[in-house]
């Protein structure tokens, strides 16, 4: 079952008198068990999408599914129930996800509170992510790389169908970034857990299923098994990857030419 369904997303945020449009027909739809990477230039809508992917945000236009329910259709209890049982968030911040006077124990049992049903035991996540000696500090006196690694931890204590993590490995060592790679792989084989990780980090989006790139709001390439694709979008249009604007730059004029299989862009000197 699809996990996640984006049909035409447009997110557009609203500041005094601009628009700024942040997504523009976005289409994606991520399986069960998928680990996705997202990917992209700063700017691009990695973090808008991530935050209409948690449910923190609704879409300015287009529909959004989340676990198989038409978010449009769900007043905001019932999405915020949606949200506690069945997602977990890795904030960019690593310091707003967590309670900064609990220690690491304490804040996986927080997050744990209202949801009973069977999910991994605290002191398996926290040894998972290298924090069982983190004791009794509390986690405002944590180091910026020991506060993410708690809050992968956190986000994974209920077992989410759905994980979300913006730049989870930014301020890792490479041992450490591994680590919570292999725990974000081990809770989707294990208990189906789809993830989707915004990262600029090669050896994360090497690790993790399926790539999807966002540039200029759009799902403009994907790559599979190490294979990457363009998306031929709405309208027809394609992104041309910056790694051949050396030949196609941004703005020039080419000619389409017909093949058996597709079609092939030749620069043309107007
Ligand atoms: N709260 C907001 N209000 C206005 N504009 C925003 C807001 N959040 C993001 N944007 C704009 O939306 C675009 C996409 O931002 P974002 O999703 O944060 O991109 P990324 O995470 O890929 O860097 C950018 O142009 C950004 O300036
Ligand atoms: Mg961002």
């Amino acid at each position: 079952m699809s996990v996640v369904r984006c049909d035409g997303i447009v997110q557009i945020y609203k500041a005094q008198d601009v628009e700024v449009v942040a997504l523009r027909d976005v289409d994606l739809v991520i399986d069960e068990g998928e680990t996705v990477a997202l990917l992209g230039p700063s700017g691009a809508g990695k973090s808008t999408l991530l935050w209409l992917l948690a449910g923190l945000l609704r879409p300015s236009a287009g529909r959004l599914w989340l676990d198989g329910a038409d978010v449009s259709r769900l007043n905001q209890r019932r999405l915020d129930r949606l949200r506690a049982a069945h997602i977990g968030m890795v904030l960019q911040n690593p310091a707003r996800n967590l309670i900064g006077y609990l220690s690491a124990a304490q804040n996986v049992a927080f997050a744990q509170r209202a949801v009973k049903r069977d999910r991994p035991r605290a002191r398996d996540l926290l040894h998972q992510v290298g924090l069982s000696d983190a004791g009794d500090r509390p986690a405002g006196r944590m180091s910026g790389g020991e506060q993410q690694r708690l809050a992968v931890a956190v986000a994974l204590a209920n077992a989410p169908k759905l994980l979300l993590a913006d730049e989870p490995t930014s301020q890792l060592d490479e041992e450490s970034g591994t680590r919570v790679v292999e725990l974000i792989k081990r809770a989707a084989a294990d208990s189906g857990t789809t993830a989707v990780v915004v990262t600029h980090d090669t050896a994360v989006s090497e690790a993790l299923s399926r790539t999807v790139t966002i540039r200029d709001g759009r799902v403009g390439a994907e790559g599979r098994s190490g294979e990457d694709f363009v998306v031929v979008g709405r309208e027809g249009a394609v992104q041309v990857p910056p790694e051949y604007h050396h030949l196609l730059p941004p703005g020039s004029m080419a000619r389409i030419e017909e093949l058996e299989d597709g079609i092939a862009l030749r620069r043309a000197e107007p």
